[in-house]
């Protein structure tokens, strides 16, 4: 009965330029290993769950990029979204198709572009999660031990007094203003959200009718047509008239079964290209190279990728990003990286 909803939707616009909205960064290499971030996510839940019961969340224009990078799934398993409305649509979608598959399911959904690597240990909380939400109705997350009051992720409150490994949430807050992260993080019983959530596929079409009945409507009005010729049609028509809204604020923060188990794995969603440089191996200067051979010594702490087979730093460069990729070489300074979507905002049009 075990399923997954891998979501492979987003643009990643903070690794332009090696992620571009035609080529996103979970179909890229990203960490230099052979393997895509796709890849990496779909083998990683392979051992967990049969691989036909593995569903990828696209838009469509990817739809070849993932039958290629992927070519253990059939047309089957790839639900293709006519526009981009975030992750509330596109999961309520893919539940309903997996209801009608089949209405005992128990599901993990997953994005497709994060760095996880211990897999055994991720193995045991997302079991430990379907054991729970096998019998209970509740929506599972994994919950991140914070280290700074970051802006950009969900909040889980648990309940401090309970002595389990799975713990009742008393509060799912999206991306909360810097004051109050950083209080929620004084207080010591909150998490990061991980993105990851484990539920029944009863138990979140349960919250999807509870708390998006608008939504809940759009897409139940064409159950008939899930797993039939019809279904391109109708979605071609109905989906683009979905509100654009995540997952987080359709369901998790108004809803009061939600449960939280502390990852016991090191878990990074590679954000942007600083944090990717966190989780590469590094030269004995501290540089991270991806792809490259060669590097003076002396520069330190800076990311590089490039096709070129050398690549020569001059002594002293400190923190900084360089990334060759196909006719476009970037070069910033790590500090700046948030910057980049603006960059690229700014450059776009005269390239
Ligand atoms: N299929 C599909 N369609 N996938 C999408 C879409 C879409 O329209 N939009 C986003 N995604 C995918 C992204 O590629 C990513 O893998 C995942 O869904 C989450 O979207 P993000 O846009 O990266 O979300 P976020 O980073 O702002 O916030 C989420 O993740 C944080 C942890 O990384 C939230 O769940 C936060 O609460 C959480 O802390
Ligand atoms: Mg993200």
């Amino acid at each position: 009965n075990y399923y997954a909803i891998l979501m492979a939707g987003g643009v990643g616009s903070r690794f332009w330029p090696v992620s571009t909205q035609d080529f996103p960064k979970q179909f890229h290499d990203m960490l230099g290993t052979g393997d895509t971030l796709i890849q990496k996510t779909f083998h990683r839940l392979a051992d967990l769950i049969p691989k036909e019961n593995i569903f990828i969340l696209t838009n469509e224009r990817y739809n070849d990029l993932v039958l290629e990078q992927l070519p253990e799934v059939t047309q089957r398993q790839v639900v293709l979204e006519p526009a981009m409305r975030n992750t509330a649509p596109c999961i309520l979608y893919a539940s309903l198709k997996i209801q009608k598959e089949n209405p005992n399911a128990v599901m993990i959904v997953a994005p497709s572009d994060h760095w996880i690597e211990d897999e055994q240990t991720f193995s045991k909380n997302v079991k430990q999660a379907f054991d729970y939400c096998t019998n209970n109705n509740a929506l599972m997350t994994l919950g991140i031990q914070p280290t700074f009051p970051n802006t950009g992720y969900g909040y889980i409150e648990f309940d401090k007094t309970s002595t389990s490994d799975i713990k009742s949430v008393n509060q799912f807050r999206e991306k909360p203003d810097y004051e109050t992260a950083k209080s929620f993080i004084n207080q010591g019983n909150f998490l990061w959200n991980a993105g990851i959530f484990m539920w029944s596929v009863k138990s979140v079409v349960e919250a999807f009718k509870n708390n998006q009945p608008e939504l809940f409507k759009l897409f139940e009005s064409g159950m008939s047509a899930y797993n039939s010729d019809e279904e391109v049609r109708f979605i071609k028509e109905n989906y683009p008239k979905a509100e654009n809204i995540s997952v987080d604020y359709a369901i998790m923060e108004k809803s009061n079964n939600v449960f939280v188990i502390a990852a016991e794995f090191d878990w990074n969603d590679l954000g942007t290209w600083g944090s990717l440089y966190d989780k590469l191996n590094k030269d004995k200067s501290d540089n991270a190279v991806v792809n490259a051979r060669t590097l003076t010594d002396e520069a330190t702490g800076n990311m590089i990728r490039t096709k070129k087979n050398k690549i020569a730093v001059i002594d002293g460069l400190k923190d900084y990003i360089i990334v060759d990729e196909d006719d476009i070489l970037l070069i910033f300074p790590k500090s700046k990286e948030q910057d980049i979507k603006k960059v690229l905002q700014n450059v776009k049009h005269k390239f």
